[in-house]
This record gives structure tokens, sequence and C-alpha cells, in this order.
């Protein structure tokens, strides 16, 4: 069944519904007590893990619609990825809300001091860059450049997974898994990679 423009208004709406219905599952949980009497990390944890299931799916749709032949599915690919970039800044500001109380001046030496919020930190940062370059009219203003920029997304894609890995004490299998995942995804796209990371390396040398 071929997908019209239609019918990607309304896979649009509901994945703006199923991310708001996340949302306000995650109020409820606060709300009702599910996360305990301190519910930071419990907000901590579904906002990180929110951010990389949404970034995972984002990088999902171009390999689903290469391989079912349903190039309007890319249209859907800028709206998962602003919701990334929603969930990673609710999880960045929860740390420094609740974790750091607004002290901006204690979260850059966090930022600095510990090597699991510094790839975090450059993950947010690389996520706010592709956020506010995203719309149509600065992708034309920008021409080449853009997709130069936008490609910085495959390092988001390794480093979430090591931010999530480096930042559990105990846990490590669910981490994993992200990471073989994101590895999966590259390697989807080996030659994509090959052209715009290892052929700039070795024309170099
Ligand atoms: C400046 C940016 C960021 C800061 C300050 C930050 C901070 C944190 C903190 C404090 C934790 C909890 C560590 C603990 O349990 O003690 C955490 C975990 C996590 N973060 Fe981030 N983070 C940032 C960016 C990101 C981004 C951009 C993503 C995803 C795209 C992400 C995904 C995760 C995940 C998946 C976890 C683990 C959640 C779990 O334990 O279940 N973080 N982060």
């Amino acid at each position: 069944m071929p997908l019209t423009a239609n019918r990607i208004v309304w896979l649009k709406t509901l994945i703006h519904l199923v991310s708001l219905g996340f949302a306000a599952n995650m109020v409820w949980l606060v709300l009702s007590n599910k996360f305990g009497a301190d519910p930071v990390d419990g907000i901590t944890h579904y906002t990180g893990l929110a951010a990389l299931n949404t970034l995972i799916v984002t990088m999902l749709v171009s390999p689903i619609a290469k391989y079912t032949r349903q190039g309007l599915l890319i249209r859907c690919r800028r709206v998962l990825g602003l919701y990334s970039f929603f969930w990673a800044s609710l999880h960045l500001l929860t740390y420094l809300a609740l974790d750091l109380t607004f002290n901006f001046s204690l979260l850059g030496t966090e930022i600095l001091s510990r090597p699991y919020l510094t790839v975090g930190a450059v993950c947010w940062l690389l996520l706010f860059a592709l956020s506010v370059t995203s719309f149509a009219r600065i992708q034309r203003k920008m021409g080449a450049k853009w997709q130069k920029l936008h490609n910085w997304v495959y390092l988001v894609l390794v480093l979430a997974p090591i931010h999530f890995y480096w930042s559990s004490k105990s846990e490590l299998l669910e981490p994993s898994l992200y990471f073989l995942l994101a590895i999966s995804l590259l390697l989807i796209r080996w030659k994509t990679l090959k052209r715009i990371v290892l052929n700039p390396i070795l024309k170099r040398g």
C-alpha cells in the first residue's frame, strides 16, 4: 500500500499523540508517586531513555523507507528528530533544575569534570544544532553545508549509548544492547559513512 501525502499527515499526528502520551504518562508516574518519594532519578531515566529511543526510531526511518520503497516516509524524520531533542532537553532540564537547583556554574563544572556528562553535553549540543537548522528555509540557505552538519547525527547515535553505558553503575546489558543497535544502524549506512568519514581521511593521508 503506497503512502500518500495524506497518510503521512495521519502518521505525523500519530507521532505527536504517542509522544505526548509518553509525556503525560511521565507526569502521571510522578504525581502518583510511582517514581518513589524522590522522583529525580526516575524522571532522569525516563527522559534519557525517551531521548535515546526517539533517536533510534528517527534513524530507522531512512532504512525502512528505502527497503519498503516508501520514499514519503522520510517526511516523518524531522518531527521524530525534534522529539528526540525535546526529550534530551527535558532530561538536561531535570538534571539542572532538580539535581543542581539551577546552579549554572556547577553545571559547567560537572560537565567538564565528569566524562559521561561531557559526552551527554556533546550529544545535546549536536541535537540542538540539528534542531535549529531543521527548518526548510534554513536548509535551503545552508545549501551543501546543511547535509555536512546533519551528518553529525551519526556521532550522536554512537555517543548517546556511551553516555548511557558510562552513567550506569550496575546495569550494563541495556546500554550494551543500545550500543549494538547504534552500530547496526551505522553499518546499514556503511557506504554513506565511508564517503563522509573514511574518504576525506584517506585523501588527507
Ligand atoms: C548536557 C546533557 C546531558 C546531561 C547533563 C545528562 C545527565 C544525565 C544524568 C545525570 C544521568 C543519570 C546518571 C545516574 O543514573 O546517576 C543520565 C543518564 C542517561 N542519559 Fe543523559 N544527560 C545529558 C544528555 C543526554 C542525551 C543527549 C541523551 C540521549 C540522546 C541522554 C541519554 C541518557 C540515558 C539513556 C541515560 C540512562 C538512563 C537510565 O539510567 O535508564 N543524555 N544523563
